[in-house]
């Protein structure tokens, strides 16, 4: 179950934290093929991989360029199992133009 593989103590270093840090090019070698499966793995594997992971920068470009993101004292990002991992309750942030 990726949920569990991708908090398990046995692959990660501080599970918990989050440390985007850990995708870098430069830590690629740290993980195993099979440690991080956001879109599956095996003949079945998600068809639509490289382009969401395309259409996800495309879109934070777009809207980092003309506005600001913050996070207020309202915003607690934390993570909850559904279909997909989602932020509980939200993630309320301010949004301002640049
Ligand atoms: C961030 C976005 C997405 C995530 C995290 C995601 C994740 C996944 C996962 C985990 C699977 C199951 C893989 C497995 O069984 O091992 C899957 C399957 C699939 N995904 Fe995605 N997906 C995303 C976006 C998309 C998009 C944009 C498309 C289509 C344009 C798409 C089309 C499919 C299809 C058709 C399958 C079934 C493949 C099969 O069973 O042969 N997905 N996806």
């Amino acid at each position: 179950m990726p949920w569990t593989l991708h908090r398990h103590v046995l692959y990660w270093e501080k599970p918990r934290a989050f440390m985007p840090e850990r995708f870098l090019p430069a830590n690629r070698d740290k993980l195993h093929r099979f440690q991080y499966l956001p879109f599956g793995a095996g003949p079945r594997t998600c068809i639509g991989a490289t382009f969401a992971l395309q259409e996800a920068v495309i879109a934070l470009a777009v809207m980092m360029r003309r506005f600001r993101f913050d996070m207020t004292p309202e915003t607690r990002p934390w993570p909850v199992q559904r279909l997909t991992t989602q932020p509980r309750g939200g993630l309320p942030l301010r949004v301002s133009a640049r």
